[in-house]
């Protein structure tokens, strides 16, 4: 398993696995091309045996507070083996390096199995959009989470110091939940 930023080279199987995902609402090729060639994304894709299995992307502008995680899959005969949340921590870290104080992302109010990851990383459910997703008629739970507490918390279970945070400098309780979640996850 291997994983690597992602280039413009990569589109063809990304929408691939993004059709087969997200069979209702997939983002557009054209969509996510744009994604893929923004100063302000990040996304990163997972190869095994050169085939790519997983990517994930985080929308971060440079200098800004919030950053948010568009989009993460693995493909289902990839999942359950901690590719997801290897993911996520990439991105994460990321947003670390950039400065930001908060990630949020939307998820589809039926989808457990993300929502467990994000909870069990930090993030926590600061907010609702009814009947977001379309056509299914399904709402967005909209999730934030307080990244200097999560590389504390991070930093304490590797037993280094947290990358970019002053240990004095980060929170020790949750930031104020902001009402502007906008990630498309
Ligand atoms: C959500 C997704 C990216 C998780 O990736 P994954 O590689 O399967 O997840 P991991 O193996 O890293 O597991 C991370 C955590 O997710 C949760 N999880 C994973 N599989 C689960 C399952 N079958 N049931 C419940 N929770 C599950 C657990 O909290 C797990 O942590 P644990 O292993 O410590 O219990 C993957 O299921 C996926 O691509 N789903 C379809 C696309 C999607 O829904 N993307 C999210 C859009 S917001």
């Amino acid at each position: 398993m291997s994983t690597r930023a992602a280039t413009a080279a990569d589109l063809d199987a990304i929408m691939d696995l993004e059709r087969t995902s997200f069979p209702t609402d997939a983002w557009s090729a054209a969509m996510m091309r744009e994604e893929l060639a923004s100063p302000h994304g990040f996304y990163v894709v997972v190869e095994e045996a050169g085939r790519l299995v997983g990517y994930a992307g985080l929308r971060a502008v440079r200098g800004a507070r919030d950053a948010d995680v568009q989009t993460i899959t693995i493909s289902a005969a990839a999942r359950g083996r901690g590719r997801g949340r290897a993911l996520l921590t990439t991105l994460l870290d990321e947003a670390v390096a950039r400065g930001v104080h908060d990630v949020f992302l939307e998820v589809r109010a039926d989808n457990p199995v993300a929502q467990a990851l994000y909870v069990s990383e930090g993030f926590a459910e600061v907010g609702r959009r009814p009947r977001y997703y379309q056509p299914d008629d399904v709402d967005a739970i909209v999730m934030q989470l307080d990244l200097r507490g999560w590389a504390a918390r991070r930093a304490e279970v590797s037993g280094g110091a947290a990358p970019g945070v002053a240990a004095s400098d980060a929170p020790s309780a949750s930031a104020t939940p902001s009402p502007t979640g906008k990630g498309w996850c």
